[in-house]
Parts: C-alpha cells; sequence; structure tokens
C-alpha cells in the first residue's frame, strides 16, 4: 500500500460524509496530489496513448509501459482485458513516482462483447429505458475487462445521410437524441462512478459535427448560431445535465474556428454557462490538426490555444507533454491553465475510485462470467427485434408463416456476420454472430425447406450469381431479399455521394421481382437509402440497420410474428440523394411548397416531400387516435397543458406503438420549424384495446429562443399533432396570451 493509496483510503472514505464534506474532501486529495507533481508530470496526466495489439487483444508495448513509469501518460486509449489493464495499472501505481492511476478507454458504442444494434438501430426503438439497458450492459461487460471509460454516446445530430457517421447517433431530431443521450449516460455511468462495473461516459463529438458540408466527414460546418442551439446543442446539454463524465472535442470548423480551439463554446458555453465539470478530452490528434486548420502555426501555438480554449486532455497529438511544459516556464501560458485540466483528470480518477483501488476493474474472473452472458444475449435479441422498422406492409405479406414449403433468401448481407456487428463494434467477433439466414432457418417449421443465394455483390458489378439466386426464388413459395450496405460503408470517414442500393443488388431486386411471388426486401443499412422502386415494387419492406450477435433470431422474430414490429424512423428517408438536407422539422419558408404553385419551394423532377417521413413505422396491428383533448385552449406564459388522447388498437393481434406529439408554433419573433416533436410513449396494446395517454406541456416545451438566443415563451397560436408519425394529422389548437 503506498501512500498515494492511504491518502486516498482516508480521504475516499469521506464520501459517506454529506455532499459538502465529499466535495471537500475531493478538493483537498486532487490539491493534495497536484501539489506533489513536477511540470513534466502534469502534461503525462493530459497525455493519451493507446496501447499494441496482436492476435490476442490489446498488448502493453515497453514504449507504452516506460512512458507509464516516467508519469508521461495518464490515460490509455484501447487497452482492455483483466490482465493487461491490471499490468497498465501496476506500472502507473507502482513503479512511477507519483503512482497515479490511469484511465482506461474505449470506443464501447453498443456493447463490448455482445454487440447490440448500431445506434441508429437503437435510436429506432424509441425506448429511452432499453437504450439505457443497453448501455448498462455495455458498461458491465467493459468495466469486466478493465475499462472504465467509453467514448460514447455519441449525440451528434445528422440531416445528412451522405454523412458516414450518421449510424453512430440518435437522427436528425434535437429532442429525441436529447432523451437518448441522457439515457445512454445514465445507463454508462449508473448511479455511482465508483462502482465496478459504472464508467465515465463522454458526450460527443462536440459540436456539429453532423453538419459537415457535403456530407464529407471533417468538412466544414457553416451553420448559423441559431441552427446550433435549437438543433445541435441540446443533446450535448441533456448529457452534461445527466452527468456525463466527459466530453469529446469535434474535428470540423464552425464559422472559421476549430472545435480544439474554440475557446468560446469549450469554455464559454459548456463549463461556463453549463458548469459542466468533467474531463474535455480532444478527438484523435484533433489537437496537432489545428495545424492543418491553420489556426496555428507550429506544435506550441496548437497546445496553447488547445488547453486555452479548454481542452484536457490531448488524445493521440502528443503536443501536450512535449509542449506544455515549454510554454508555462517561457511564461507563454499560465500554469494555472496546466493546473485546472490537471485537476479535471485527477477528480475524474478520484470520482472513479481509482486511487482507493486501481484495480477494481480489472477481474479475470468478472471477465470470464459476465462477457457474452447469456442475459446479455438475450437482451441483444429483444433490442434487435424492438430495431426493425416495418416502412411497408402491402397485402398482409407479412408476417409470413413457419410452414410455408419453401423460402428463398437471397443476397450476401443474409450471411454477413461482419457486417451484422455493424462499424464500432469493440470486442464484437463475428462467430459471436447469428446471420440472418441461421435465424430463419432456426425459425421455420420442421419441414419448411429454406433455400439461399447470395446472387448479388455489395460492391463491384458482379451478376455471376443472378441465375442461382432465381433459380432459388423460383422454386420458393416466398422470396426474402437482405439488401442494404456492408458495415464499412458507414460510420467514420465512410461517406458516399449516392444513396442508392450498391453494387448488383438494384439489377437483381428487379429480376427477382419479375417473377411474380411474394417479396419481402429486408434492408440492413448504415444509412437512410433511397429506394424508390423498392418502395414503389416491392409490397413488404423491413429496415434492420445492423442488428448485432443476435440479428437472426430477432429478425426471424419479426419475420415470422413472434414479434410484431414496432420501431420507428430517427431520420428521414429521401427520395433520392437530390433532396438532402431534407428532415421534418424543416422551416415553413416564404413559399411553402404547393402541387398548384408554380412558384413555391419544390423541385421539378422529383416530389419534394421524403420516401418515408421522421417517426414512420408500421405494425402488423393497426391503431386509431382520438383527438388530442387539451387541459386549456387559452394559457398565460407560465402556464403548462396537459394533452391527452386516446389510442386503440384495431387490428386483430396486440401490437406496440409510438405515440408522438408534435408542436407547431405558428408565429414568433423568428421562424419556427412546420413541427417539433415534444413527447413520446411506447404503448403496447392487445387487439381492440384502448388506452388514454397523457402529456404534460410545461413552458420549456413551448419556448424559443430569443435574438439573444435566451429562451424565453412568446404568445401566439399553437398546434398540437398526435400521431404514430411527424405526419400525424390529429390536432387542436390552443393560444398562449
Ligand atoms: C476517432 C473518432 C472518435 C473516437 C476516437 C477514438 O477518430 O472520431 O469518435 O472516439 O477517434 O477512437
Amino acid at each position: 500500500m503506498t501512500r498515494i493509496f492511504i491518502v486516498g483510503a482516508i480521504l475516499a472514505t469521506a464520501v459517506a460524509a454529506p455532499a459538502r464534506a465529499q466535495d471537500a474532501a475531493e478538493k483537498a486529495f486532487v490539491d493534495s496530489v497536484l501539489s506533489r507533481m513536477t511540470l513534466e508530470e502534469k502534461a503525462g496526466q493530459l497525455n493519451q496513448l493507446t496501447g499494441g495489439s496482436d492476435e490476442n487483444g490489446p498488448t502493453l508495448p515497453d514504449s507504452i509501459l516506460a512512458n507509464i513509469r516516467a508519469g508521461r501518460v495518464g490515460s490509455l486509449l484501447g487497452v482492455h482485458g483483466a490482465r493487461v489493464t491490471r499490468e497498465a495499472q501496476r506500472a502507473a501505481v507502482e513503479q512511477s513516482r507519483m503512482r497515479i492511476p490511469l484511465l482506461l478507454a474505449h470506443d464501447v458504442i453498443h456493447g463490448f462483447r455482445t454487440i447490440f444494434p448500431v445506434p441508429i438501430g437503437e435510436a429506432s426503438s424509441w425506448d429511452a429505458a432499453l437504450v439505457e439497458r443497453s448501455a448498462r450492459l455495455a458498461a458491465i461487460e467493459a468495466t469486466a475487462h478493465g475499462l472504465n471509460w467509453t467514448y460514447a454516446p455519441m449525440v451528434d445530430i445528422a440531416r445528412d445521410p451522405r454523412w458516414g457517421r450518421i449510424v453512430e447517433g440518435s437522427g436528425e431530431d434535437p429532442y429525441l437524441g436529447a432523451q437518448l443521450a441522457a439515457a445512454r449516460v445514465r445507463g454508462f455511468q449508473g448511479s455511482d462512478l465508483r462502482a465496478h462495473n459504472t464508467m465515465l461516459a463522454t458526450a460527443k463529438h462536440f459540436v456539429a459535427y453532423g453538419a459537415a458540408e457535403g456530407g464529407r466527414d471533417y468538412n466544414v460546418a457553416d451553420i448559423s448560431e441559431r441552427t446550433l442551439h435549437e438543433i445541435y446543442l441540446p443533446p450535448f446539454h441533456a448529457a452534461v445535465q445527466a452527468g456525463a463524465g466527459s466530453v469529446m472535442a469535434s474535428f470540423n470548423e464552425i464559422a472559421g474556428t476549430p472545435m480544439h480551439g474554440h475557446r468560446g463554446l469549450l469554455r464559454g458555453l459548456l463549463r461556463d454557462t453549463w458548469g459542466f465539470a468533467g474531463v474535455l478530452v480532444s478527438d484523435w490528434t484533433g489537437i496537432m490538426e489545428m495545424l492543418r486548420h491553420g489556426v496555428a502555426a507550429d506544435t506550441g501555438a496548437a497546445a496553447a490555444l488547445a488547453i486555452t480554449s479548454g481542452v484536457d486532455i490531448d488524445m493521440m497529438s502528443r503536443f501536450y507533454i512535449q509542449q506544455l511544459p515549454a510554454l508555462v516556464r517561457a511564461g507563454a501560458l499560465p500554469q494555472a491553465l496546466v493546473d485546472d485540466a490537471v485537476r479535471n483528470v485527477l477528480r475524474a480518477k478520484y470520482r472513479l475510485g481509482l486511487f482507493q483501488d486501481p484495480y477494481r476493474y480489472s477481474n479475470q474472473q468478472r471477465q470470464d462470467t459476465l462477457t457474452l452472458h447469456r442475459e446479455h444475449r438475450a437482451f441483444a435479441r429483444d433490442i434487435a427485434r424492438q430495431s426493425i422498422v416495418l416502412l411497408k406492409n402491402e397485402r398482409g405479406v407479412l408476417p409470413l408463416a413457419k410452414n410455408l414449403g419453401t423460402i428463398a433468401v437471397v443476397g450476401p448481407l443474409a450471411t454477413d456476420a461482419r457486417s451484422a456487428l455493424g462499424n464500432w463494434s469493440a470486442a464484437g467477433r463475428e462467430t459471436d454472430v447469428v446471420t440472418m439466414l441461421d435465424g430463419i432457418k432456426a425459425a421455420v417449421a420442421r419441414n419448411t425447406r429454406v433455400l439461399y443465394a447470395k446472387g448479388a455483390v455489395v460492391q463491384g458489378t458482379d451478376t455471376s450469381g443472378f441465375a442461382e439466386a432465381l433459380a432459388a426464388a423460383r422454386n420458393a413459395d416466398v422470396i426474402v431479399a437482405v439488401v442494404g450496405e456492408t458495415q464499412d460503408m458507414s460510420a467514420e470517414a465512410r461517406n458516399r455521394t449516392s444513396l442508392d442500393l450498391p453494387g448488383t443488388q438494384q439489377p437483381l431486386l428487379e429480376r427477382l421481382h419479375a417473377l411474380g411471388k411474394p417479396m419481402v426486401a429486408v434492408l440492413t443499412n448504415g444509412r437512410p437509402l433511397a429506394i424508390p422502386w423498392l418502395a414503389d415494387s416491392v409490397p413488404a419492406i423491413l429496415e434492420t440497420w445492423f442488428l448485432g450477435v443476435q440479428a437472426g433470431p430477432a429478425l426471424a422474430d419479426v419475420l415470422f410474428g413472434d414479434y410484431t414490429p414496432s420501431g420507428k424512423l430517427p431520420v428521414t428517408f429521401p427520395r433520392t440523394v437530390g433532396q438532402v438536407p431534407i428532415y421534418y422539422n424543416h422551416k415553413n419558408t416564404g413559399r411553402p411548397p404547393v402541387e398548384s404553385d408554380h412558384y413555391t419551394s419544390k423541385y421539378l423532377d422529383v416530389p419534394w416531400t421524403p420516401q418515408y417521413v421522421f417517426g414512420h413505422g408500421l405494425s402488423y396491428t393497426s391503431f386509431s387516435y382520438s383527438a388530442p383533448r387539451l387541459s386549456r385552449t387559452t394559457l398565460r406564459t407560465s402556464d403548462s397543458l396537459v394533452v391527452e388522447v386516446t389510442l386503440t388498437n384495431t387490428g386483430q393481434r396486440a401490437g406496440t406503438e409510438v405515440v408522438q406529439l408534435y408542436l407547431r408554433d405558428h408565429v414568433g419573433t423568428s421562424t419556427r420549424p412546420v413541427r417539433a416533436l415534444r413527447g413520446f410513449r411506447k404503448i403496447e396494446l392487445p387487439p381492440g384495446g384502448s388506452t388514454t395517454i397523457s402529456f404534460t406541456l410545461t413552458p420549456a416545451d413551448f419556448s424559443v429562443l430569443d435574438a439573444q438566443l435566451k429562451p424565453v415563451v412568446e404568445p401566439g397560436s399553437f398546434t398540437i399533432f398526435v400521431g404514430g408519425s411527424s405526419a400525424a394529422t390529429n390536432q387542436a389548437s390552443f393560444r398562449i396570451e
């Protein structure tokens, strides 16, 4: 037991004391450690490196161990596993002078080893509790492997499906995005960061990363202050309010200022206005990239700009460790800035309980017991089927009977275990995946034949598989065509100028369709696709995104009706990439589109409406809505409003509906969106069942940002829309006097 532990243990026992004493103990401890550190050791706490890896997983090269022992590293990225994390912590707490434990981070985005649906898929469940549970289980597995920090949730709003990272977020809407951001922070961090199965969450990428021009990753985001505050900031604010222990700066600039050097938003808004007291980490070499942005002439200038702006930890630039001590000694940088950053890092380690016991996370027995736990896999199946969106179902093609004579499954993605995991799949393994084909085979009756043919390619022009696919289809009673993208066509730096089905999938679908047999299209993809032919021609379409390790069973549950689909789109599906950006909460303009009036805002060649609207998703049953009932039709600016609506399951099956409530503010001191999501509820009903749902809207729900971007409730007329998508028509109006 070294002195740092004894100090830590004594002070940390104060945690049971009231919060005030706790804060005082925390501050005293952090200051006591800081007071003993050299300038080089302080810069070391702000330096983050990666480990190595080999066929067995992460490794710790001698160079990294030497840096840790020399006090030149405060955190590691990508080092996980009970043994190797224990080795890393030992080097820090037993073999360095200051004995400060390490933060051990990884991109645990949608599961650690038990991989759940990609985030845009989980968002399609519109279920904050479910999404929180997903993050909770991910944290349980990740911490069992020694990690104490995840670079999730990614909370970037995305309105441009060309941008590959749309797959990593919760879609286009600030309200849904904020709810799910807070849920994921709660899931990862739990109720006590000192617990051995909770970890720091990171709200990323701060901010407006999804506004990259052209949908081209890392590109300029040139947006207005108002759009920044109304659209891109709310999910980050929700994450900070939920207690996110970390925020990651984004690669992009906003209006001429790279985010890693954006003092106004990092120190001004995030820390001073919102009161964020956690760790602000750069993105990978984000500090170095300010040289390329052209706002810093050399490494010293980039390091000074970043730490002055509020970036605490330098991920992989090595500019802090190289430059900060010299800058301080030369009087070019106040030491207080370095000390503040180090305090943020030490406080995070203290709150995680790492000073008390740096080995608490590295536990082989827990790792062995919890990894791929059957409860985690059972949950993976449940969240996956709730992430599936039924886009179309004509003539009741779905659900399929399990005792059909022959089913032809077509498409390379039906057996693509790697794509089922999606991108950012942490420690996920293809061998853990039950593929869509295997899920279908396991679900059908014994005497039902399942034929499979790859048929098409997802990338390239090869049509040599068409004949085999057509032959299988000719011998089948129904065709299940699994089409879409491979997982490496979305996520970071994976942008597309086209949203069409890639490869030779479209021509194969057309040949299959010409056979005139019942046909189901199963989409598996990382972004909204432009599928006008599918939408017009194929009677049943499921959107499944990338469903994770239980992709097959989850798909089968929906295909054969063991689960009635309940998913809703968290993003708009355009008819063509030429419409992008297209989103539901758009402005009315001075010439809103009217077919009968040429001189209004629309296109000559394509309808101005989307293929599928935000919030769209069908069921195997049907639902009806009463008109919304309002507790009052005239409000004062301080009043709340209760909205009630009766939902009825008018079909023959039990089903779950996501009831959505949208608001329109007809007149404001600034233009208002034609609709804005202000509430949703996921309701399960038996056939014929009815229930009344009540929403309470508060002044915060009615508020807009005034000319100074401050929230204010403005008098005027409003309309409430309630229904199963953003195209809901059941409405009621009220006034605020
Ligand atoms: C990447 C990503 C970020 C990730 C980080 C560490 O460049 O932008 O989302 O957390 O590097 O892997």
